[in-house]
């Protein structure tokens, strides 16, 4: 336990990392013939690989055994939310110049962007609860029951992904893999017998 504000303060600044990247490609012109395509791309697919860093939390705490990774969980989910957020930002900025009547079209006539909306306004009442006196002031049941929404998040956020890949859909498809296993195992852990088995391995 004593060792566990050491590994949350190394893996906050790794969380940086695709944020310092962007910024240091943005400064040595690396952003490529269409840099607000780059970062939209980059931020959508770090949005997506904290979501499901995140949902590994819980499997590997209880393969492990390691009470405390659960304390990160909630700095990962708070990233998720911060690349997320850039992203939309950088679609409502830099690509829509904030014009809102594009905005209001392409989300209503764009399936891909609907589902992207959809998961990202479900991530604000988490990021909003996240902290503990919300916890307490929601109750732990009523508070386990709205943040059970990220599962809903995470397969909006594939489908965004699917939707929006014109042609080769490969790494939509991994990711649908990764999250297909990550909620299978807790499909898994509701059953009674296999849920024994699980919590064992
Ligand atoms: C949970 C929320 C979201 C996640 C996880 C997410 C994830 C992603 C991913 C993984 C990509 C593709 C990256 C790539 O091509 O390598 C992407 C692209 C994109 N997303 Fe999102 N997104 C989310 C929400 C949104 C929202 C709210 C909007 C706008 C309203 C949006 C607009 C876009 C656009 C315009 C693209 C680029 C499409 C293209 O270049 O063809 N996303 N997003």
């Amino acid at each position: 336990m004593a060792r566990f504000p050491l590994l949350k303060a190394l893996i906050f600044p790794v969380c940086l990392i695709p944020l310092a990247r962007l910024g240091w490609y943005g400064y040595t012109d690396q952003l490529g013939a269409n840099p607000i395509e780059f970062v939209t791309r980059s931020t959508g697919t770090w949005t997506l690989i904290f979501l499901l860093v995140t949902l590994c939390v819980t499997p590997l705490r209880k393969i492990s055994g390691w009470q405390a990774l659960i304390k990160l969980r909630r700095m990962l989910g708070l990233f998720a939310f911060f690349y997320a957020s850039l992203h939309f930002a950088t679609y409502i900025w830099l690509d829509q110049f904030f014009d809102l009547q594009s905005i209001y079209k392409d989300v209503f006539k764009r399936p891909f962007i609907t589902i992207g909306f959809i998961g990202f306004m479900m991530l604000i009442p988490l990021a909003l609860t996240s902290t503990n006196a919300m916890i307490k002031r929601l109750g732990g049941k009523r508070w386990r029951r709205l943040h059970q929404l990220v599962y809903f998040i995470a397969i909006c956020a594939v489908v965004h992904y699917w939707w929006l890949v014109k042609k080769d859909i490969t790494q939509p498809a991994i990711y649908a893999g990764a999250l297909a296993v990550l909620l299978g195992y807790r499909l898994m852990a509701m059953l009674p017998k296999s849920g024994a088995l699980l919590s064992k391995i």
